[in-house]
């Protein structure tokens, strides 16, 4: 007997050699950024999340830049692993946002519907590699082999064991230093951080956009440069 397995979702991972030496000046900074923003915008037990802070564009920082650099170059790796073909496509950060997770504290699943390839880097972490801080976990949506729909819910009980076949999520620890690379589109969550210290990581989102003159319009967008943004409308509201 023989069983194989196609259509596995790509998951890059990469631990920083150098993320030591930049951790106090990227905590410096991600911690006076959440102190500027005084109003608490997120629900009682979900982390504090730049996007919804104003605090979204960090990229754009210069106490970001290495990260930046790096979040470069690991997504071209990542892409050139997934077979892309680099030179017909143009890549931009399009939003980046610190995640700060303190006791208790966790991310609901989501997705990033408005990017094509996001990333997180882990700057601090509490028992760095342990599950006890929040794994950042990934939901097998597709369950390819789930032969009922609802089977391998949990409370049916119909599974022997779960293994690699019936697998219905991929959990990640937190590790310091490391950079996690995925399709922006594969729905996620990040587990609560059980422990009494606070968990900072930086989040990207990431977008293709078609080279200038590529034949590739159709499944990419085509250059911001060749955009439009519309006139004021002309259609002003009626006055009450
Ligand atoms: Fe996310």
């Amino acid at each position: 007997m023989a069983i194989e397995t196609h259509f596995p979702l790509a998951i890059y991972i990469e631990d920083l050699p150098d993320a030591q030496n930049h951790q106090s000046k990227l905590l410096e900074a991600v911690w006076a950024l959440e102190s500027e923003e005084a109003q608490k915008r997120n629900f009682e037990g979900r982390a504090w999340t730049g996007d919804i802070h104003g605090v979204g564009q960090v990229h754009q920082d210069p106490r970001f830049a290495w990260l930046v650099g790096q979040v470069e170059q690991h997504t071209q790796q990542y892409l050139r692993e997934l077979g892309l073909a680099l030179e017909g496509v143009d890549l931009y950060i399009q939003r980046a946002w610190p995640v700060i997770s303190r006791f208790g504290e966790e991310v609901g699943p989501h997705s990033h519907l408005t990017a094509h390839v996001s990333a997180v880097y882990y700057v601090s972490v509490p028992y760095s590699g342990s599950d006890e801080s929040g794994c950042l976990v990934f939901l097998n949506d597709s369950r390819q082999n789930e032969v009922s729909p609802g089977l391998g819910l949990e409370n049916t009980e119909l599974f022997t064991e779960w293994n690699g076949l019936n697998q219905d999520q991929a959990a990640y620890a937190p590790t310091e230093g490391r950079l996690i690379i995925f399709p922006a589109k594969q729905r996620h969550a990040v587990a609560t951080n059980e422990t009494d210290d606070a968990r900072v990581s930086v989040s990207f989102d990431i977008l293709l956009t078609a080279k200038p003159g590529a034949a590739s319009y159709e499944f990419l967008a085509p250059p911001p440069a060749m955009w439009k943004a519309f006139s004021e409308s002309p259609c002003q509201p009626v006055p009450e």
